[in-house]
């Protein structure tokens, strides 16, 4: 019997160094369009919660510069230690997304950025449920997941250690997140290169209806 969460956190905290030196060498075109497209919804001071923040390096570190008040959350222990040093200003936690203990309408925005892939897909509902309950009315969701149809799988080597993904087809994801209440404001497939191959995620950004201050265009309901 495998265990999803045991092989991701032993990979996570066994290749760090290694993902984070990776990050900072590649171009993050696609990562900054959206990071761009949030910045531009949210007025500063907005709450937003970072699921599988990693080590903070880029995303954490541009929403906390850019006036946002940040919580990371991330299932690896040494993720998290370096998220420390590259972002001390942000409130972070180590733990699982899926088993998250915050009030509901807790946060202006929720982001996963590449990390909702290692959750095993049968509680991707659940997930997007919760997430749907943490943001406030008007609150916008932002996170990439994954293209085609993938039941749970173990990658003997990635970056040197097994890694689990999985998730559905990105069609069945957008009916998830639709069936939520989530608005959808932009699903798009964006194929970029991960170290030496391609790949392809699908980005949402989703809203909550109702009104919020902190983010102008969050009127509809
Ligand atoms: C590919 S990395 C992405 C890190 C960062 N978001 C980025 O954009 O570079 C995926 C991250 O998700 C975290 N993660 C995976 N499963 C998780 C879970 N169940 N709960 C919280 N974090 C998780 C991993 O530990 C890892 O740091």
């Amino acid at each position: 019997m495998i265990d999803p969460r045991k092989i991701v956190v032993e990979g996570y905290d066994g290749i760090a160094r290694e993902y984070l030196e990776l990050v900072k060498s590649m171009e993050s075109i696609v990562r900054s369009k959206y990071l761009n497209m949030l910045v531009n919804l949210l007025s500063p001071g907005a709450t937003i919660l970072e699921l599988g923040c990693g080590a903070g390096v880029p995303m954490t570190r541009r929403l906390v510069d850019e006036g946002f008040e940040v919580t990371g959350v991330d299932i690896s222990r040494e993720q998290l230690a370096l998220a420390e040093k590259n972002v001390p200003e942000a409130m972070l936690i180590l733990g699982d997304m899926t088993e998250l203990e915050f009030n509901d309408s807790s946060f202006d925005a929720v982001t996963a950025f590449y990390s909702i892939t290692h959750i095993p897909r049968i509680d991707h509902p659940n997930l997007i449920t919760s997430i749907y309950k943490l943001l406030k009315p008007g609150g916008i969701l932002l996170a990439n997941l994954g293209k085609g149809d993938l039941p749970d799988t173990i990658e003997s080597d990635w970056l040197g250690k097994p890694m689990f993904f999985s998730h559905y087809d990105a069609d069945t994801s957008e009916e998830m997140i639709r069936k939520t209440g989530l608005e959808i404001i932009r699903a798009d497939d964006e194929p970029e290169m991960e170290y030496d191959h391609p790949v392809c995620f699908r980005w949402f950004v989703a809203r909550k209806p109702g009104n919020n201050p902190r983010i102008p265009g969050g009127t509809r309901n």
